[in-house]
Parts: C-alpha cells; structure tokens; sequence
C-alpha cells in the first residue's frame, strides 16, 4: 500500500484545526496539528509534511514569517495559505515569494480538497524529477581527470547546445553512448534520448523501427506505429553502430536528416520531426566508404562535429578513480557495503591490459565484488576473475576468443598447481605433450608468467 501523504496544518483556531483533520482524515491523509507559527514551523522542519496549510493571522510568528524562513531553510513541502477576513491582501504577496495557493475562509470543503490535490500532485512530480535528475546525471556521470578526457568533456559541453549532428568513433566499451547521452542532457531539448541500436535489428524491421509504419503496411503492421524518429521529436535520437547500417537504410536516413521529415512505411506522405542526430561506430567509416559499404554523402551529413572516444589505454591514470566508482556504484546499487579491494588486487588492476576498455574494466570490479568473500577482494578472487573471460562482446572471431580464453585458463590452473606441468596436465585431462605444445603456442612461460 501506497505511504499516506501528511499534511501539517498551522492554525491558531481551534475550530478551523479541528475541521481541516476531520475533512483531510476522512480524505485519507495523515493530519498532524499545530496551534502556533513556532511550533509549526518546528514540525515542518522536522517531519518534512508532503504539504503544509498555513493560516497567515496568528498571535507571535505570524504566517508570512512562517512562509519565508521555511523558504529559507529550504522546505520541499508546498505551502497553501489560509486567509481570514482582511488578509487576502497578503496571502497574494505569499504566492508571489512561493506559496502555492490560498484559500479563504470560510474554508470551503470541495475547493480545500481540490487545492490540496494538486499542491500534493506538483509535489510528487517534483520529487520525481528531482530523483530522475539526480539518477541520470549519476548513472552517466564521465569519470576521470586525465586530460584527454577533460578535453573531450569540454568539446561536449560546448557542442552539446547547439543542436549539431555528431558522430562519435572509437573503440568498443570506450563510454561513446555515454557521450551521446552527456550532450542530450547539456543539449537543454526537451525530448526524449531514443537509441537505436543498428546492428541488433533485424535489417526488414529496421526501416519500420526508425520511420514508423501504418497499419496494414505489411504482414504483421496491425497497427500504426511510431517510429523511433517520432519518438524523439524535439529531443535526440542516438544512431548506434551507424557502420552496421545496409545502403538501403543509409538512404533512407540520408533523406531524413536532408529533409527533416520521415515517411512511415506504407504511409505515401511524409511527417516533419525535429530530431538532433547522434550516431556512433567503432568502425572506421572510411573504410566501409572506400569498400563501397557506406554512402559517403550520408558519411558528411553525420559527421559535422567529429567526436572521438578515448581508448583506457590512453588514460591508465583514470584507472583507480574508475575503480572507486564502478566498486561503489555497484555497491549502492545492490544495497551492499563497499568492496574494500586489496591493495594487491589494485595493484594488478591498474596494470592490467583492457581490450574491452572501460566496459570491460567494469565488468570485472563487479565480478570481483560478488566472487570476493563478504565483498573483501582476496587474491584468489582476483585470480579468478582476472582467469576467466570478462566479457564476450570483446572478441572479435571464435579464434580469437577461443585462444584467449585457453591461455587464461591454462595459466590460472598452472598457477593453481604452482607451475607443475604433469599434475596440471593430469589435472586439465590432456596429454603433458598437448600441454607443453599450448605452452608453446601462447607463449606461456612458466617462470614469467606465474610470477605477480
Ligand atoms: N568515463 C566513464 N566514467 C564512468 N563510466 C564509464 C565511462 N566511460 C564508460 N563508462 C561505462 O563503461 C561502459 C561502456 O561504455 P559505453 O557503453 O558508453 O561504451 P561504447 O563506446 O558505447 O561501447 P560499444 O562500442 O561496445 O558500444 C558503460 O557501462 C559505461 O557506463
Ligand atoms: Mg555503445
């Protein structure tokens, strides 16, 4: 069940207090009573009330005195005035310094419950947005000091309101949604962040996920349909893996930033979208042009501010911080105490190579976190997780991933039999001959590469 809301009410008169609790009791609202301005605005203070009724004429701490220092101390809860005879004068003045609303009295009980709904239905909007502010700005905060990097934040900051289309290039899991995001949230649109991920739709559907359909346009379109396009009208849309595209498609693209305007498929007329265009690709889109996959002019209508990611290799000095991060973050987000990683493990973390960049630099903090014993990272838990493949999506072929994997796996099982070549064949079920030759394939060296 849903928390009652509360509401303070401050009145002098009794008979006025004791009908507002019946009224707003009934109404189902928590009432809690004040006779006085002080002790009032103590209760707003400490009881942080979902909305606050505040009679202005009342002996000592009037309410207008009241309205401002709660202002001042900076109260969340909407404030309606309750003006007698003679006093509506300043109950207007009390919705100019931020009061809500007033009502006069004789308190008339359908108008009381009316205002009191909408005071309360602003402040849970508030509430939300204020939460939603604070989670998205978080979620997607940029860590890092490294120069590079601030560099980066600050071309973001300064493109970000002006409405320019960006493509963003660089490596896998290097934070290039992240900075697709960064700029629609500095870009002050009002819209929606629509991402569209090219490579993942299936390319018959993917005309219809970005124009919209009408009904009847094709087997399937039972409906009409909007399509991402349209859902980010007046806000951005964040073309991902642009390079995975089909010619096709990039026409149809091309003719939407050109025109402004998209045809939903089946519909024979088009519908005007203003839509700020971000897209991305660890591909390199010169290439893809030059091998005839990728439609030069499309290429410059995307590309009118170039962005470019940084590698983690090239900003080893963010690691720690990073770290930090990901370990609280994931913490807060489980509603777990903070891993409180080994000075060992930290070490081997800052050294490490990271194909996968930040993604997978996370991605392995967190397994840390959850292998690690009562969320204290030892050794061991470090071995295993710097063992084990981290994340799928770095690999590029089987091979690729295959070999990897192996050699990880054969250096944590040698480690685990302190470099014992027959007990570790024995104990992996393969021949030490088959074992010496991997060895040999990987360039294993068992003195080197056992060693911390
Ligand atoms: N500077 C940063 N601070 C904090 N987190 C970051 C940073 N950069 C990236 N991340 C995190 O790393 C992960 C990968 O980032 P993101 O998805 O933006 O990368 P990407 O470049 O789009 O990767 P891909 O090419 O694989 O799609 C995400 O979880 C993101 O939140
Ligand atoms: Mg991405």
């Amino acid at each position: 069940m849903a928390k009652k809301q509360s509401i303070l009410v401050i009145d002098d008169e009794e008979a006025i207090r004791r009908s507002l609790d019946r009224i707003l009791t009934f109404e189902g609202y928590k009432v809690v009573l004040a006779s006085n301005g002080t002790l009032g605005l103590n209760l707003a203070l400490q009881e942080e009330p979902d909305l606050v009724l505040l009679d202005i004429k009342m002996p000592k701490m009037d309410g207008l005195e009241v309205l401002q220092t709660m202002i001042q101390q900076g109260t969340q809860a909407p404030v309606v005035m309750i003006s007698g005879h003679g006093t509506v004068q300043t109950a207007v003045e009390a919705t100019k310094l931020g009061a809500f609303e007033f009502l006069e009295k004789p308190l008339d009980r359908d108008r009381l419950l009316l205002v009191v709904r909408n005071a309360l239905e602003r402040k849970g909007l508030q509430d939300e947005n204020r939460e939603l502010r604070q989670e998205v700005s978080e979620r997607h905060q940029m860590i890092g000091q490294n120069h590079m990097l601030n560099g980066l934040k600050e071309r973001i900051d300064r493109v970000a309101p002006t409405n320019a289309t960006v493509l963003i290039c660089g490596e896998s899991g290097t934070g290039k949604e992240l900075m697709a995001r960064r700029l629609h949230q500095m870009s002050g649109r009002r819209g929606r962040f629509v991402q569209v991920n090219c490579a993942a739709i299936p390319q018959d559907l993917i005309e219809s996920e970005l124009f919209g359909h009408v009904k009847g346009a094709f087997t399937g379109a039972v409906e009409n349909q909007a399509g991402k396009f349209q859902l980010a009208d007046k806000g951005t849309i964040f073309l991902d893996e642009i390079g995975d595209m089909t010619l096709k498609t990039q026409a149809k693209v091309l003719r939407a930033l050109q025109e402004s305007e998209i045809e939903p498929v089946g519909a024979g007329k088009t519908i005007a979208v203003d839509v700020r265009v971000i897209s991305a690709t660890n591909k390199r889109l010169e290439e893809l042009i030059s091998q005839g996959e990728f439609r030069e002019d499309l290429y410059y209508r995307l590309n009118v501010v170039p962005l470019e990611s940084v590698p983690l290799d090239l900003r080893r000095d963010d690691i720690p911080a990073l770290i930090e991060h990901f370990a609280q973050r994931f913490a807060a987000e489980n509603n777990l105490p903070q891993p409180d990683f080994s000075a060992h493990a930290l070490k081997k973390l800052c050294q490490r190579t990271y194909k996968g960049n930040i993604r997978e630099l996370k991605n392995l903090v967190e397994r840390m976190a959850i292998l690690g014993e009562d969320y204290v990272l030892d050794d061991d838990a470090a071995n295993k997780a710097l063992a084990s493949p981290v994340d799928f999506g770095i690999y590029e072929t089987l091979k690729e991933f295959k070999e990897d994997t192996e050699r990880k796996f054969l250096i944590a099982k040698l480690r685990q039999f302190e470099g014992n070549i027959s007990r570790t064949a024995e104990a992996i079920q393969t021949p030490r001959s088959n074992l010496y030759k991997k060895l040999e394939h990987y360039t294993i060296n068992v003195e080197r590469d056992l060693a911390d």
